[in-house]
């Protein structure tokens, strides 16, 4: 049995795969607030640069990475992809279980995949300074180190009650020169309102992304960045599964099933994405992305154009929502706690694809533990829901043994204050009550 597959520096792809065009049925564009008019790339251009707003629009399949892009990726692409056998033995199943393991990177996640691009393209166009939200924490380090790079300024708006539950995050951004607030802020208009009305507020993405886009717009220096949800993003994400396919070529198996946590979407269709054209051709595989029941956008939510903040800034999107005013509870998977999900995977989920599923964080935790144990890496608050999820499929039907590849979106050794919470029974499963789904979704926007 091969334990993991590691590909050479030459071997990692030298273009992204863009699903967009093979997506059945197809993307809706997005509107402009204003007119609810399909949006060009003119207007956005003030908060992104446009070799980025290109990408978001493009119908061609495959883009060239820049070199400069590809030699930072190569710093810990291409990643291993590994059989998790330890696990499939204490699980006394003969399922093949896969990982993909993107908590090598820098930062210890999948983020800096479409930081370092992101970074690129902004430089590329003269921008000096970049601002953006984090949850987790993941995608703030990634940007910031993504930033360093290319010596561009970087603030960072930290939800709350991530800002407070996860120091080191902090310690890790200030040491790639990042400037980082805690959100909701004082240094925004949005923030100020936000603290006024709810000064204990925890937070949530929505509300840091309108801080970030706010500070972008009113600076003709600074450009703002997406950590996921965007075509862009999931482009640059599409690197995963075309490493893993060539992985699994060589591991001489073919997944069943492919699992991936869900929070805006990014790292499941990463991995996802690059196959669906053999899906297409009727190879038989299930995609299954995994949502928490705290924050269930694409098993509660309503398929409908929304905003993608709190202060109605950003471009309607086309995608499962709870609603953009939707503050979801402060759970440990921070990065998995946003009311909207990627314009990709929502189509995809349409199309009846993507199979969605929601589960508690206490059983996510549990497999977490279970994972460390068996294969070593403590594995991130948010990849626990995807471990979760392959477990159960591998211990589905033990007569009918199945090769799952899951996605490892990142490691969890900076998320040790959650697990102490896990062991010490403070933390606690929690349902969003149908009712409170349904008052934040009656404020989405009347197209
Ligand atoms: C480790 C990890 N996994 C998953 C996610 C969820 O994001 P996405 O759905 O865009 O991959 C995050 C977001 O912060 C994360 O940090």
């Amino acid at each position: 049995m091969i334990k993991k597959i590691i590909l050479r520096d030459d071997e990692m792809p030298t273009q992204w795969y863009n699903v967009t065009p093979d997506i059945p049925g197809g993307l809706l564009p997005p509107l402009d607030p204003e007119t609810k008019q399909p949006m060009g790339p003119e207007k956005l251009a003030a908060v992104f640069p446009m070799g980025l707003l290109e990408q978001e629009m493009s119908m061609q399949r495959f883009i060239d990475i820049p070199e400069e892009v590809q030699d930072i990726l190569k710093i810990w692409r291409p990643s291993p992809l590994v059989r998790a056998n330890n696990l499939e033995k204490a699980l006394g199943t003969k399922a093949k279980i896969y990982f993909k393991n993107e908590g090598v990177s820098p930062v210890g996640s999948h983020k800096p995949n479409s930081a370092v691009p992101q970074a690129y393209y902004n430089m590329k166009e003269g921008v000096k300074r970049l601002t953006t939200e984090t949850g987790a924490g993941q995608w703030g380090c990634a940007l910031s180190f993504a930033a360093s790079k290319f010596d561009l300024e970087c603030k960072v708006y930290m939800v709350r009650v991530s800002y407070d539950q996860k120091p080191y995050r902090k310690s890790m951004m200030h040491t790639y020169g990042a400037e980082i607030v805690a959100s909701p802020s004082l240094d925004t208009a949005t923030g100020r309102r936000i603290l006024a009305e709810t000064p204990d507020t925890p937070g949530s993405l929505g509300i840091a992304i309108s801080e970030a886009l706010e500070d972008a717009s009113s600076r003709d220096d600074t450009k703002y960045a997406l950590g996921s949800v965007l075509n862009h993003v999931i482009l640059h994400q599409s690197i995963i599964g075309l490493e893993a396919k060539k992985q699994m070529e060589i591991a001489g198996d073919y997944p069943d099933v492919i699992i991936g946590c869900c929070g805006g979407g990014s790292n499941f269709a990463g991995l996802a994405v690059p196959y669906l054209p053999d899906y297409l051709d009727g190879k038989k595989i299930r995609f299954v992305g995994v949502e928490p029941t705290s924050c269930p956008s694409l098993t509660m939510g309503k398929l409908a154009y929304d905003f993608g903040d709190v202060a109605q800034t950003t471009p309607l999107l086309y995608m499962y929502t709870l609603g953009h005013d939707f503050i979801p509870p402060g759970i440990h998977a921070g990065g998995l706690r946003y009311h909207g999900m990627a314009p990709i995977v929502s189509a995809l989920v349409r199309e009846n694809i993507i199979e969605p599923v929601k589960l508690h964080q206490l059983e996510c935790f549990k497999a977490g533990v279970l994972f460390a144990k068996t294969e070593g890496i403590i594995p991130a608050p948010e990849t626990c829901h995807a471990i979760r999820g392959a477990i159960i499929e591998a211990t589905r039907d033990l007569n009918d043994p199945k090769t799952i590849l899951f996605n490892f979106s990142g490691h969890g050794l900076i998320d040790m204050g959650s697990y102490d919470k896990f062991y010490a029974g403070e933390l606690h499963d929690y349902e969003y009550p149908e009712e409170e789904i349904a008052r934040s979704l009656a404020n989405l926007p009347k197209i």
